[in-house]
């Protein structure tokens, strides 16, 4: 994708140094926009060096050319983010202000327009901002809230730009077709955590990306998500609603009671097949020889679901193997009741984190899938494809 990125004058413009970054890692491409206040924060040679584009500060800096450029960059670029975006571009904005590059850029955009807003906090309170970020709004521009904390001019309050990810997530949401739009998407993801004293548990594996990435890609597709987590270190979530949850049981009763609102759910959690039978309240202290754990089953959370859903639900499995993959997962998917399973092959050093994602997609009527390495949110486009077409199928042949 080729993004036009607009850079203002604000203390926060050096963040959009790491924004550049980030968009890169994924493969687009960024064209900066600096205006002249915006150049006062970033030089253009750094943001040249990272964006590997020649950097456009003014409307008159190249004779001749000007004003073929920003028709030119406003056809070529899929969207427009302004990060930070002052108080004063957002008046010129919301005004039809047009007295440089970027805010004849605004003008001349028909794509889609991300705004994140980094200002301090009377400014950000004030009526006249309140005014132009409506009127933005209504005009279609997507707004990333600034979150709160402690701002450069030393006071506390709301004004800080918004996280990094957050701006990410609001570019690919305004240039992803809303395809799930309507619908509420319920994903599952990371390990369960089974207790056997207060400070040793049973547990496993899964870094909770594969969910994360589902979750996210969902909501870039205009779903709605929830979000059921297991214990997992420091993550965005990026989920209209999230539940964290520590145990199976704990899992299950979450899926279970927002199960009834879902149109999809989808079971990417590593969910514990066994507990200890009792948890101990205190530490449980060594003795000599050797020591037995008594472990008792887990519900499974899948089983409980094909009791409980509707016969519209699409129901979507993971069957992370060893081996026998396709025999197991087909056996899977029968017992289980889901319309999709998901397998892959898991071992010490594959299947988890951010190694690339290789697995097969079994469907009751269609032969199975072979995925080749994918990240993990590619891998979830696949998926989310897959649910697309059993929504839209004849539900009589799902299960
Ligand atoms: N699952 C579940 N509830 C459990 C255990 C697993 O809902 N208590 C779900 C997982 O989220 C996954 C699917 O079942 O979507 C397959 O999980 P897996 O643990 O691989 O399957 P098991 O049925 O436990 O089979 P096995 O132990 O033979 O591998």
């Amino acid at each position: 994708m080729f993004i036009a990125l607009g850079i203002t004058g604000c203390i926060g413009a050096y963040k959009s140094i790491e924004l550049i970054r980030r968009l890169q890692q994924d493969g687009h491409e960024v064209q900066a926009v600096l205006t002249r206040h915006g150049a006062e924060f970033v030089t253009p040679l750094v943001v040249e060096a990272i964006s590997r584009h020649p950097v456009i500060t003014d409307m008159f800096q190249r004779a001749g050319q000007w004003e073929v450029e920003h028709i030119t960059l406003a056809r070529r670029a899929q969207v427009l983010c302004v990060s930070p975006a002052t108080a004063n571009i957002m008046a010129k904005f919301a005004h039809g202000i047009a007295d440089d590059f970027l805010t004849t850029l605004y003008l001349s955009n028909r794509n889609p327009v991300v705004i994140a807003p980094a200002m301090n906090t009377a400014m950000w309170e004030h009526p006249a901002t309140r005014r132009n970020l409506d009127i933005l709004q209504e005009r279609g521009a997507t707004m990333v809230t600034p979150d709160s904390g402690y701002l450069a001019c030393g006071e506390e309050g709301a004004g800080r730009l918004a996280d990094l990810e957050q701006i990410v997530e609001s570019i690919y949401t305004v240039t992803t077709p809303s395809s799930l739009k309507g619908r509420t998407v319920l994903v599952t993801a990371g390990p369960t955590a089974e207790d056997i004293d207060p400070v040793r548990f049973i547990s496993n594996r899964s870094s909770g990306r594969m969910g994360f990435a589902l979750a996210r890609v969902a909501a870039r597709r205009g779903a709605r998500t929830l979000l059921v987590t297991g214990p997992v270190a420091g993550r965005p979530f990026h989920s209209d609603q999230v539940r964290q949850v520590r145990s199976a049981a704990e899992m299950s009763a979450a899926v279970l009671e927002w199960a009834p609102a879902a149109d999809v759910i989808i079971m990417a959690a590593a969910v514990a097949d066994y507990r200890p039978r009792q948890a101990r309240t205190t530490k449980i202290k060594k003795t000599e020889g050797a020591t037995v754990l008594e472990l008792v089953r887990t519900a499974d959370i899948l089983l409980q679901l094909k009791a409980a859903r509707r016969p519209s639900q699409i129901v979507v499995g993971f069957a992370a193997e060893t081996d026998d993959i396709a025999a197991n997962a087909r056996r899977k998917m029968e017992a289980k009741g889901t319309h999709l399973m998901v397998a892959n092959r898991v071992g010490a050093d594959v299947g988890f984190g951010d190694s690339p994602t290789t697995f097969t997609l079994f469907r009751h009527d269609a032969t199975p899938r072979q995925i080749e390495g994918k990240s993990k949110e590619e891998a979830a486009a696949v998926i989310l494809d897959e649910v697309e077409r059993l929504l839209t199928a004849d539900s009589t042949t799902t299960p």
